[in-house]
């Protein structure tokens, strides 16, 4: 499948997104929020993948916030329209997905960028990125679930310092804080996040998903998360993958896993 505004690879089982408007620095813009989700509801259906990289394209941004240029003549209506469509669409559909997703974060993260970051399952640095939630300097609040993530990934005080000061913090920062989980060379981004993802994907798929559920079933507001862990951790003893995984383990090989 062809897209406008990204670029899809896969090798092996794993696929990368690249987002790829390099000349307005990645931003987001509704058309290439439509292609992403798009690309990411085609990936999650294929069986073969089994881990998701989610990269910018150049050496500068992996994305500088939603498209300003889009929404500057908004109205309420379309302001609220623009946050819901593009959190049910992009940011809460990635962090749904039962496929993981690591965002390998090249550059500026800034606004919708730090928040597509953030819906990601977890975060990988360049050395030279760059992060912060700028929204509140130019009139509005984050819009992208950035006022909920942010402090669920920092905590409260940092969270509300970043939003209210609309600075940027450093890759060696963003560690620190627990925002990012590695600070990498620039030109090892995609190589790092690889061998991650290979370690991941000799795991089982259906746990994986199960993981991701029980682990956001904590954020979620009417959820109880350790009942949603007890109702998974149940039904994988229902898969192939238990049985692969169990049986493997008690003849001395390795599993080979089939997310069934
Ligand atoms: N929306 C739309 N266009 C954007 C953009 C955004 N969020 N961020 C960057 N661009 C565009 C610029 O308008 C410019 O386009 P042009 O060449 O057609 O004028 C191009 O990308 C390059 O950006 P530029 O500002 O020239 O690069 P820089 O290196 O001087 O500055 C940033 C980099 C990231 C500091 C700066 O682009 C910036 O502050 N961007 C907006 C960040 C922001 O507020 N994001 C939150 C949005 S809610």
């Amino acid at each position: 499948m062809n897209y406008e505004n990204i670029l899809v690879t896969t090798q092996e089982n794993i696929a990368t997104v690249t987002i790829n408007r390099p000349t307005k620095l990645n931003a987001l813009n509704v058309a290439t929020i439509s292609d992403l989700n798009k690309a990411f509801k085609l990936l999650s259906k294929n069986n073969e993948i089994r881990a998701i990289i989610l990269t910018g394209s150049g050496e500068k941004a992996f994305v500088a916030g939603a498209d300003i240029s889009e929404f500057a003549n908004f109205s309420i209506e379309q302001g609220s329209q623009l946050a819901a469509e593009g959190q049910e669409k992009l940011f809460d559909f990635i962090e749904n997905l039962k496929t993981p997703v690591i965002a390998a974060v090249n550059g500026f993260a800034l606004g919708g960028g730090l928040e597509l970051a953030m819906a990601c399952h977890f975060r990988v640095a360049s050395a030279n990125a760059k992060m912060g939630l700028p929204e509140v300097s130019l009139g509005v609040i984050p819009g992208y679930g950035g006022t909920q993530r942010l402090p669920q990934l920092v905590g409260k005080g940092r969270a509300m310092e970043m939003i209210m000061t609309a600075g940027m913090v450093s890759a060696d920062e963003a560690h620190r804080i627990g925002l990012v989980n590695h600070v990498v060379p620039e030109n090892e981004l995609i190589e790092f996040c690889t061998n991650i993802a290979n370690k991941i994907i000799k795991n089982s798929p259906y746990a994986i998903g199960k993981a991701i559920k029980a682990v956001n079933a904590n954020f979620k507001e009417g959820k109880n998360g350790y009942e949603t862990e007890i109702k998974s951790f149940g039904k994988c003893f229902g898969t192939e993958d238990f049985k692969e995984g169990t049986t493997a383990f008690l003849e001395k090989r390795k599993a080979v896993f089939t997310g069934k």
